[in-house]
């Protein structure tokens, strides 16, 4: 704890945060796919275009989840403590966009604009599972294709819900860790769909 200099700064990069938090994501969710390779056989008949809609989607998520650790990183959760408003009747405040310089920079260190990309980019991925599941209805599915689609629906509810209970209440421990958490569970749905839909 004395070598690491975490007395007098106890703060830790929130690019390295973000880093170490996803690099353990991606790798569990790995080392999950691999578990389902070996648990259950492989697909024959995989309906393309609904694989490609779910694979995008994982791809969205885990953005969602690399914004969510800079959020946590740059303690972005305890400003504009409003929701669906970021403030005062506006979706977007102004400080989003003008805290930092050149523009780009607001979305990755600026405390708004990371805020802002990770509650908005929240409802692509709310839609993009229930597009999943609108299509997944639509075509003929097998058993554990229709449970873990509807199980992801599940838990992007909550998370979403947790989110925004989080940020309404300045980010108590508790909620905080629980968001964290299925985060992770959300990770894992994701992972165990891909993998249905996967030959
Ligand atoms: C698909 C939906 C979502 C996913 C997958 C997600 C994921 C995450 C993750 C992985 C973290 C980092 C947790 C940590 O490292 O401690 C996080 C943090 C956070 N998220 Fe989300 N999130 C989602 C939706 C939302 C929504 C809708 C809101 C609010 C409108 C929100 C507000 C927050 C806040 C305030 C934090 C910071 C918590 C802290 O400081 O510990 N999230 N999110």
């Amino acid at each position: 704890m004395v070598s690491s200099g975490l007395i007098d700064h106890p703060d830790v990069s929130h690019y390295r945060l973000a880093l170490h938090l996803t690099t353990a994501f991606i790798t569990f969710s790995f080392a999950l796919w691999i578990a389902l390779d070996i648990k259950y056989p492989s697909i024959k008949e995989v309906d393309n275009k609904l694989r490609n809609i779910i694979r995008f989607t994982y791809l969205i998520l885990l953005v969602q989840i690399i914004w969510g650790a800079v959020v946590a990183g740059l303690d972005a959760g305890f400003i504009h403590n409003f929701w669906p408003m970021m403030s005062d009747g506006k979706l977007i405040h102004e400080t989003v966009y003008i805290e930092q310089n050149p523009l780009w920079r607001n979305f990755v260190e600026g405390k708004s604009g990371v805020q802002f990309i990770h509650r908005y980019l929240a409802y692509v991925v709310v839609a993009l599972i229930i597009y999943i599941w609108y299509k997944a209805k639509k075509s003929s599915t097998t058993l554990l294709q229709n449970k873990s689609i509807k199980v992801l629906l599940l838990l992007v509810l909550l998370q979403f819900t947790l989110g925004v209970f989080t940020l309404l209440y300045q980010v108590p421990v508790a909620l905080g860790v629980i968001h964290q958490v299925v985060a992770f569970f959300l990770l894992a749905a994701m992972t165990f769909t891909l993998h249905r839909f996967s030959r």
